[in-house]
């Protein structure tokens, strides 16, 4: 496949949304409707199955596909591609009253009752058993349906069970992985609270009335969790590949979810796919909502390094928000080009028609209870159809590239998140990470959300806030990237502990690190919420007192030259920020979390320094960013204009651009509308 195709069956752009016509099978006239809407909505796919499968089969070992053949077929003939759903997200009653062992049992060891969704056991042989046996009937009788472009396997994929047969595979895993429970006593440091293992048995999961704060023991359910988690969707993906083998397979992935690591999923999927739903006007400016939903398409585009797919956005107000607020006029439009600036080839949505009972009865669909297609909601996103129409032929073979990229580790967040110590009021490495990221984003500078573990070679600048555990090589190929002439940036909470949790002695950050800051860390101080520091700087573009907040690590510099010096307390004078040379490269150390006031400043001399490429040639106004695709087909750029009002921005000179949304030729200074954004080549 062509890296940036999402579906060799239709390499297009897509505009779809979830559809569930099961749920209208009795109401004559909807589905030919749909599709007259679906049409007229510039719809090229739609997704299909999505927890279809009490109706698939209906008592077990009874099928009905009857249904489904003729939506799929008609939707076909309509020029209407299906991403076909694996039904597995949730099942029907008959089988948790036949086989209980399918249900989930949670933290507290008691086992659910039959209800909602992602409540199964991802270790049951019976589930996989019955997964395989409904997959294998829809891959033998849609694999090879040209109509059909792609699975959708289960959906958002999620959660952890706690029941015996989850355990005794935990107890097979660890055994594995240890070998002897003395290596096993090791790595999760059982000596302190005489805590020690004789014998593999005697181990638990974290349950709730059990042992909860051994961060051994934690780190390594969750990582279980995620690989028992991925073996279920490798067992599920089975019967589809070996019947047609070229139908990719994604897995529709959530916003800042970390409860499974999903960068162990890569390896086995044909495609990234996520659900979008930022809660847009719900506070003072769009500005938070539209950077942590720019990180997540970043974070998304980055796990595999090519076009991804925003699976599921609402067409307006998403129930489950403390107020579901509608989208305002043009944040439909913006929001889908946002996802198509950081590398989205696709603006689906959920769902087509709105539900008429249960919990999701009032989430916006496109076409709502009153069934009309003369609302804004449905005008909006025929809008979007006609905007993916026109960009298909420049964007379609493009993505981002990125000089720049921001380590956002799952492992170390878990770790981080476990830690007794240093600041339990919160250590907010969500916030941190968006807050470094943020320079990037405002200064229309592509950056690339990464694990630690993915290769660093193509950047020029590499930002690792709170690397917190070193595992693997990551201390090594760390020191390599800054002595071959690129520039790091690290801060406070770094190079404490390895994969266990476990901490390094000596000197620190560790396993070297300390030489490439040039500097020995003594020890930590954490402030209260309603406590700061600040930065001084004497001299230089970042002169001044910038407020700093969280952490104030006491650092000794050996080798590196100080920038900031801390301004408060009784550590007031010693080093708060700084640079050292290694190698050829630079490596930096924010020893403190200062205000985006310093941030913003810092990063805009490093890609001065570094020559990056900003989509703008200059920095943006506050609330608006820019960014660049490329590939074979040449270079299309982007500008958002997140702030309710409107914005002049000032375009590269000596060049003409074609808008390709209105096809004016647009030069020098140019104007966003409130909530506005423009695709220019
Ligand atoms: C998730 C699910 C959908 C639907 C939406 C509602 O993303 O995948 O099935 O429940 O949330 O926002
Ligand atoms: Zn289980």
């Amino acid at each position: 496949m062509n890296k940036y195709e999402i579906t060799p069956r239709l390499p297009k752009l897509l505009h779809g949304a979830d559809y569930n016509p099961e749920q209208w099978l009795k109401v004559p006239g909807i589905f030919e409707k749909d599709i007259e809407y679906m049409k007229k909505a510039g719809f090229n796919c739609a997704t299909v199955g999505v927890f279809s499968w009490s109706m698939l089969e209906p008592e077990e070992g009874v099928y009905d596909f009857s249904w489904l053949d003729k939506v799929i077929n008609t939707l076909y003939e309509n020029g209407i591609y299906t991403i076909l759903a694996t039904p597995t997200g949730a099942r029907p009653v008959w089988m948790t009253h036949k086989y209980p062992e399918v249900s989930r049992v949670e933290r507290n060891l008691v086992r659910n009752r039959h209800g909602g969704r992602h409540n199964h056991c991802y270790t049951s042989p019976v589930y996989r058993r019955k997964t395989r046996e409904m997959n294998t009937r829809l891959a033998e009788r849609y694999a090879n349906n040209p109509a059909v472009i792609m699975w959708h396997i289960s959906n958002e994929i999620s959660g952890q069970c706690f029941c015996p047969l989850c355990q005794a595979a935990f107890r097979k895993w660890l055994k594995k992985k240890y070998v002897t429970l003395e290596a096993l006593n090791d790595a999760w440091y059982t000596t302190f609270w005489s805590q020690r293992y004789t014998d593999w048995e005697q181990i638990e999961p974290p349950v709730e009335n059990g042992m909860t704060v051994m961060h051994g023991l934690n780190l390594d359910w969750n990582r279980f969790c995620t690989e028992q988690t991925v073996d279920f969707y490798r067992e599920e993906i089975k019967p589809l590949k070996e019947i047609n083998p070229d139908i990719p397979c994604t897995i529709n992935l959530m916003m800042f979810h970390t409860v499974l690591d999903y960068s162990k999923f890569m390896p086995y999927l044909d495609a990234v796919s996520w659900d979008a739903y930022p809660m847009w006007h719900n506070h003072t400016d769009e500005f938070g909502n539209a950077l942590a939903t720019a990180f997540n398409h970043d974070w998304m585009r980055s796990y595999m390094d090519k076009p991804f797919m925003m699976m599921e956005n609402t067409p307006s107000t998403t129930n489950w928000h403390g107020s579901c607020r509608l989208k305002a006029p043009g944040m439909l439009k913006l929001s889908s080009i946002q996802a198509l600036a950081h590398g989205s080839n696709t603006v689906q949505y959920f769902q087509f028609r709105q539900s008429n009972g249960s919990c999701e009865k009032f989430h916006s669909a496109v076409v709502s209870h009153r069934g009309k297609d003369d609302t804004m909601i449905f005008k909006n996103v025929a809008e979007v159809g006609e905007i993916l129409k026109k960009l298909n032929d420049d964007l379609y073979y493009t993505t981002v590239n990125a000089r720049v990229a921001i380590i956002y580790d799952i492992e170390n967040k878990w770790a981080i998140e476990d830690s007794k110590g240093p600041r339990n009021d919160g250590m907010h490495y969500d916030d941190i990470a968006m807050s470094h990221y943020r320079a990037f984003w405002e200064n229309g500078v592509a950056c690339d959300v990464i694990d630690s573990t993915k290769d660093f070679s193509k950047y020029d600048i590499l930002i690792a806030p709170m690397l917190y555990m070193l595992k693997d090589d990551v201390a090594k190929r760390l020191a390599e990237f800054v002595k071959s002439g690129k520039t790091l940036v690290s801060t406070y909470f770094t190079g404490l502990v390895n994969e266990n949790d476990l901490c390094y002695n000596g000197d620190l950050p560790a396993l070297g690190l300390n030489e490439v800051f040039g500097f020995w860390e003594e020890d930590i101080d954490a402030l209260c919420d309603h406590q700061s520091n600040e930065i001084v700087i004497n001299s230089g573009a970042l002169s001044g007192s910038h407020t700093s907040i969280y952490i104030c690590d006491l650092i000794h510099p050996t080798t590196a030259e100080v920038i900031g010096r801390y301004g408060k307390d009784w550590y007031k004078g010693m080093a708060a920020l700084t640079k050292n040379r290694f190698g050829d490269g630079e490596a930096y150390y924010f020893a403190t979390h200062p205000d985006y006031s310093l941030l913003k400043p810092f990063y805009e001399s490093l890609i001065d320094k570094h020559g990056i490429r900003r989509a703008l040639n200059a920095p943006l106004p506050f609330g608006v960013t820019a960014s660049i695709r490329e590939g074979e087909n040449g270079e299309v750029l982007f500008i958002e204009n997140f702030l309710r009002d409107s914005v002049k921005v000032s375009l590269p000179e000596g060049k003409d651009y074609t808008d390709l949304l209105s096809g004016e030729i647009l030069s020098g200074e140019i104007e966003l509308e409130p909530l506005g954004a423009r695709v220019l080549k």
